[in-house]
């Protein structure tokens, strides 16, 4: 028995996305539309990451060329070289936000951010100028060569990272409160309550994998190895919750971060993300199915609180129109389709295995 056989909703905004370049882009972007999304907010840790307002312009024109119909939403990777001036720039260009990746914890994130409080002024210029600061809510994990100096209670790994990066995310808030900050993709409750906790210019991100899987999941399946890594069953049903969450603070973001096969299982370590884009609404629909069918989401839920978790919620804090401006809705309906195992470049060149191949899910349509 499944709550919702078909329903319509409105195109979802999906607030966390890697779309890559060259081939791998040009293979990703039309899988944004067949997921039922129409505005996406891009990720900027490409090789090498983008750091320039040129170069989000110009990667935003690479994207739009391939994608009319779809809308654009561009950052910058903050590393050393991102100043006031730079955020006065990006503001002219349209661009939304910064993403912070804490230096070494997940891909090409080896530039990144070591020390928040030499970022100040540059925060503060986020805040004049009303940019977005996103968050990756993870500190690294202590090596092997700090074990004997390191307090037990200061160890970090995969698992206790989001936990241990909060106090950062309570400072950032209090020290720049108009400041709007995203924690993205959060995994734990703590991180929920974190969010909850703050003011009004801090929301969290969801991902759609992180609905479906816990720790257990990501043992032995390199395809459910993202970063951050799935936390424990307590922690995915709080993200499921989340979703009908009175505070409105948590919205969609999928994270999708497709990689080539070899890279998630060429005998090296695997690369972290889940590549989730073609079935991003589809997902969170079957994810609280699940979540209804076990007791853990109530009967009752409605089409109007997945359309804020999908659509209303991430736009409105982006301050982007509402969906409802277009007209056009979306339409799920359940007819026995599967995700597939793989998805290949046209060249053949790339193949990318997508999270929850061979289950089924939704089939996705779009009215006008
Ligand atoms: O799993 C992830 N993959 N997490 C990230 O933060 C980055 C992403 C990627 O770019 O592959
Ligand atoms: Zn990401």
């Amino acid at each position: 028995m499944t709550r919702f056989q078909k329903l319509e909703l409105s195109p979802a905004y999906d607030s966390h996305v890697h779309l890559r370049d060259g081939t791998m882009m040009e293979t990703v972007i039309p899988t944004i539309r067949q997921g039922g999304v129409d505005t996406v907010y891009v990720m900027p840790n490409l090789v090498p990451p983008i750091t320039t307002v040129a170069a989000a312009v110009a990667y935003r024109e690479r994207l739009q060329a391939l994608a009319p119909d779809v809308k654009f939403l561009m950052t910058l990777y903050l590393d050393k070289s991102i100043t006031p001036a730079t955020i006065a720039e990006a503001a002219r260009a349209g661009i939304a936000g910064v993403k912070v990746y804490p230096a070494g914890v997940t891909t090409n994130s080896e530039a990144g951010v070591l020390d928040y409080q030499s970022y100040y002024p540059v925060f503060e210029a986020m805040q004049e100028h009303d940019l977005v600061l996103n968050l990756h809510g993870e500190v690294p994990s202590t090596s092997a060569h700090d074990v004997g100096t390191a307090a037990d209670g200061d160890v970090v790994t995969v698992l206790n990272a989001e936990p241990k990066f909060l106090p950062t995310l309570r400072k950032l808030h209090a020290d720049f409160p108009r400041l709007r900050i995203v924690l993205e993709h959060c995994t734990t409750k703590e991180a929920l309550d974190a969010v909850r906790a703050c003011g009004p210019t801090v929301a969290g991100g969801i991902t759609a994998h992180h609905l479906f899987i816990d720790i257990s999941d990501v043992c032995g399946d390199a395809f459910n190895f993202c970063k951050p890594v799935a936390k424990t069953p307590v922690d995915r049903v709080a993200l499921l919750k989340a979703i009908v969450d009175e505070s409105g603070k948590f919205f969609f973001g999928t994270d999708s971060a497709p990689h080539p096969i070899e890279a998630k299982k060429g005998g090296k370590k695997p690369a972290a993300g889940c590549f989730t884009q073609g079935w991003a609404t589809q997902l969170v629909v079957d994810a609280v199915e699940e979540g209804i069918a076990n007791g853990w989401l109530p009967e009752d839920i409605s089409v109007e609180t997945l359309d804020e978790f999908l659509s209303g919620r991430g736009r409105r804090f982006y301050k982007l129109p509402p969906a409802s401006q277009n007209g056009r809705k979306i339409v799920l309906d359940r007819k026995g389709e599967k995700i597939p195992e793989a998805l290949r470049s046209k060249d053949g060149s790339i193949e990318v295995v997508p999270f929850r191949r061979g289950e089924e899910t939704y089939s996705l349509t779009w009215k006008s």
